[in-house]
């Protein structure tokens, strides 16, 4: 459930191979909670032709993904009127009714907010950190967070050489919403020379002098890495866009702007020319990288192991 992010598959699949190697059944809800609260799901199998053969390099979910399917507080039209209830008691139900023995929950903070709820009303469920975020209260790393700095670490590479070859200062903007962790590992994996995440206000007059203690030095080129939630010091929040905000529903803020604000003002500020790269979905995509296959097979076999 939630935002897709390189080795959710692979996560299906220990999930499923674990389970067919002991004799049990796996069910999967199309669409993560939507599927649940339709009864909307499919029986998986690694086997034969099953329909979870050959998933582990294969990137976005084989049963789908929904954001902002909040099932606490569920939009729905009344009367023409979008209103919000608490739908949640159909899901219980429909897992009774399934007789599923066990919910695992693939997802960020707000699905395992209501994967938690859910448990409060009796039912088994294990939760598995997924976000490229890495942000997920009580856990140290995240499936999907290492495929997305590794994208973001390759798109600096590239920056780095075209940014040489014409002398500009490259801004990469990347994503992580109120977290600097992809932007922060990506810069030092990339050896960028400014990164300006959320959880440090930023001073763009001291990330202009950076660079050009750079250019004293003879390197007329900089890169810098901005994580969409960066904010500078003045508290300015005009790239926190209002757009799709729906609080009552629990659907948080869409981010945007950043990158090009900040390059923006490093070029009136040092006088050479910049040029802004927002990297954007690339993060999320595509096959998951070895070490978030290992990580996600090793969350896979251990959740079905602790059902
Ligand atoms: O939480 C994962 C994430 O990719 C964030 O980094 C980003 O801000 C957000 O999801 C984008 O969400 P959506 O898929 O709704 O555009």
């Amino acid at each position: 459930n939630g935002g897709d992010v390189s080795g959710f598959n692979a996560v299906i699949r220990a999930i499923l191979k674990t389970a067919e190697n002991n004799g049990v059944e796996c069910y999967g809800f199309i669409d993560g909670y939507r599927g649940l609260l339709k009864n909307n799901f499919v029986k998986l199998s690694t086997s034969g032709d099953g329909n979870a053969v050959g998933i582990l390099p294969k990137g976005g979910s084989i049963i789908g993904s929904s954001t902002n399917a909040n099932v606490f507080q569920y939009p729905v039209e009344e009367d023409g009127k979008k209103v919000y209830k608490d739908l949640s008691d159909i899901c219980v139900e429909n897992i009774r009714k399934d007789e599923i023995d066990c919910l695992f929950t693939l997802g960020g903070d707000a699905t395992q907010k209501s994967a938690r709820d859910l448990s409060l009303k009796g039912i088994n469920v294990i939760g598995v950190p997924k976000t490229i975020d890495n942000d997920v209260a009580c856990t140290e790393i995240t499936f999907g967070y290492n495929t997305a700095v590794s994208v973001a670490a390759d798109a600096l590479d590239r920056l780095h050489t075209t940014g040489e070859t014409h002398h500009r200062i490259m801004v990469l903007e990347v994503m992580g919403r109120y977290a600097g962790w992809i932007a922060l590992e990506s810069a030092i994996a990339g050896g960028a020379d400014v990164a300006l995440i959320p959880e440090i206000p930023y001073d763009i007059n001291k990330a202009a002098e950076a660079i050009k203690r750079r250019q004293a030095k003879g390197k007329n080129f900089s890169i810098v890495v901005v994580s969409e939630g960066a904010m500078s010091k003045d508290g300015e929040n005009e790239t926190h866009s209002a757009e799709g905000i729906d609080a009552q529903a629990g659907i948080s803020i869409k981010f945007g702007g950043i990158g090009p604000k900040v390059a923006k003002e490093l070029q009136e500020l040092t006088g050479l020319e910049a040029r802004c790269t927002v990297l954007g979905y690339m993060q999320r995509g595509g096959t998951p990288t070895a070490y978030d296959r290992v990580l996600s097979t090793k969350y896979g076999a251990k959740a079905m192991e602790l059902a």
